[in-house]
């Protein structure tokens, strides 16, 4: 069952994860900072990414360090990019990973500064998995002005805009790197093919995150559900509608999930992902 796979995945993740960042310069961070940090990447989540890129690792044959140090740059990136997201300027949200939001108990100063911590932490980590500085510069644009900043950007304009492309750079991209970055980094050039596979997986993952948004409670969530359609967001539901919405969803996971078995032959859980992803409850 990919669900106890990936159950277990998350678990043997975190056992590494926490002791990993014990090794790392957070150690040194004033003790409130390194305490709003660890809050925000504790909580009820899912670990999608690092277990990407854990599983990307795994069939690219890097070491067991190097992957442990990029799946946690994956992870401390994500959640800077959450603990940004639920921001008074942002999303303005009180809820995340099943408790208070970073902002709303440590203050908004510290979680900008915990933002801003999580994202030198990445590439840190990057580092001490010494990957090659075009991975690196892979990695930061799927971040930066070509990626899920870009994204964000474009999610908090008013000014219409393509909402797919939107989708694409605010959780594709980063997505995509969790999958291909890997590969890039033991082979030492991208494969397209891939990157466009985890691109695309995150486009479904973001297609699924608007549809549970309008349809499931704040408790199975762990956030505040029904925000988008409150705040007017430019998601996959406010273009097509629900029906529609969920038609694209299904094709898209079908059309993963036959190429995830080209792509992946040797992986249990990329094939099946889609699948799994399509179904999710939270
Ligand atoms: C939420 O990401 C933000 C999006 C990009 C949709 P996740 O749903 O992966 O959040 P966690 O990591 O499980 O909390
Ligand atoms: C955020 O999308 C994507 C990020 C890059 C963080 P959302 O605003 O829909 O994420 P949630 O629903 O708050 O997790
Ligand atoms: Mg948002
Ligand atoms: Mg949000
Ligand atoms: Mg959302």
């Amino acid at each position: 069952m990919i669900e106890d796979l990936l159950v277990e995945k998350k678990s043997r993740f975190e056992r590494d994860f926490f002791y990993v960042l014990k090794t790392s310069s957070l150690k040194s961070a004033p003790p409130q900072l390194r305490e709003a940090t660890l809050y925000a990447l504790s909580g009820k989540n899912k670990r999608l990414r690092p277990i990407l890129a854990l599983e990307a690792a795994r069939l690219s044959r890097l070491d067991d360090t190097r992957a442990l140090a990029i799946a946690t740059a994956f992870e401390c990136l994500h959640t800077y990019s959450l603990v940004h997201d639920d921001l008074p300027a942002m999303d303005d949200d009180d809820l995340r990973r099943g408790q208070p939001s970073c902002h709303k108990k440590y203050g908004e100063a510290t979680a900008i500064l915990v933002g801003d911590l999580l994202q030198s932490l990445a590439f840190e980590f990057l580092a001490t998995a010494d990957v090659p500085s075009l991975t690196m510069k892979y990695f930061a644009r799927a971040v930066g002005a070509q990626g899920m900043v870009a994204g964000q950007f474009l999610d908090m304009e008013s000014q219409s805009t393509n909402t797919l492309r939107l989708h694409r750079l605010k959780t594709g991209r980063l997505i995509e790197a969790a999958v291909a970055l890997p590969f890039f980094v033991a082979e030492g050039k991208l494969r397209f093919s891939i990157a466009r596979w985890g691109r695309d997986l995150g486009l479904l993952f973001q297609i699924t995150d608007d549809l549970l948004d309008a349809s499931q409670d704040s408790a199975t969530l762990g956030k505040t559900a029904g925000k988008d359609a409150a705040q007017n967001k430019k998601t996959i539901l406010a273009l097509m509608g629900v029906a529609r919405a969920r038609e694209v969803a299904a094709a898209l996971a079908e059309k993963l999930a036959e190429r995830g078995r080209e792509l992946f032959s040797d992986s249990e859980l990329f094939p099946k992902l889609p699948r799994n992803l399509l179904g999710r409850r939270a």
